[in-house]
């Protein structure tokens, strides 16, 4: 049986792909043409055009898309992201994640165990 080989297009091919007659979409990894999709998008077509050619993950998870609208947008899959930048995007989220853990997690978690130690010396040292 033949595999079937994914396209894989990089930021800047999708990029190229941002006028209604070629609309395409990263979401996800996945790269998707919705330019036959527009008329129809429940949302209308200005959330598709204000995402053409970009990365509109985010977009399309904040609008709480169904179980449906997640397997009607399989059909309008063309290929994914290169490798390389799927790599890129991961290690951005990640240091993004990281610096939420430095910056405000830590220290949260520390001043609460500080509290803590000092209410139970307080009150076992009366
Ligand atoms: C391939 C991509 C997409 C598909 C297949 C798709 C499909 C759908 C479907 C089926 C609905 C109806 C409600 C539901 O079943 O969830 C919907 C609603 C909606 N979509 Fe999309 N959508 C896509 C991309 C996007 C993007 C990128 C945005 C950007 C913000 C967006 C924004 C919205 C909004 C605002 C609604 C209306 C929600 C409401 O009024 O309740 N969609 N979409």
């Amino acid at each position: 049986m033949p595999s079937e080989e994914i396209k894989t297009y990089t930021l800047k091919e999708i990029a190229e792909h941002s006028s209604p007659d070629s609309l395409w979409l990263l979401i996800d990894n996945g790269v998707y043409d919705v330019s036959k999709f527009m008329d129809e998008h429940p949302g209308g077509p200005e959330p598709l055009f204000d995402w053409a050619g970009k990365d509109a993950t985010d977009a399309f998870e904040d609008a709480g898309h169904s179980a449906d609208a997640r397997e009607l947008m399989k059909s309008y899959r063309v290929g994914e992201l290169s490798e390389d930048e799927q790599k890129e995007i991961n290690k951005e989220k990640t240091s993004k994640k990281c610096f939420w853990i430095r910056t405000v997690l830590l220290p949260v978690g520390v001043l609460v165990t500080a509290l803590l130690a000092y209410k139970l010396f307080v009150r076992f040292s009366k």
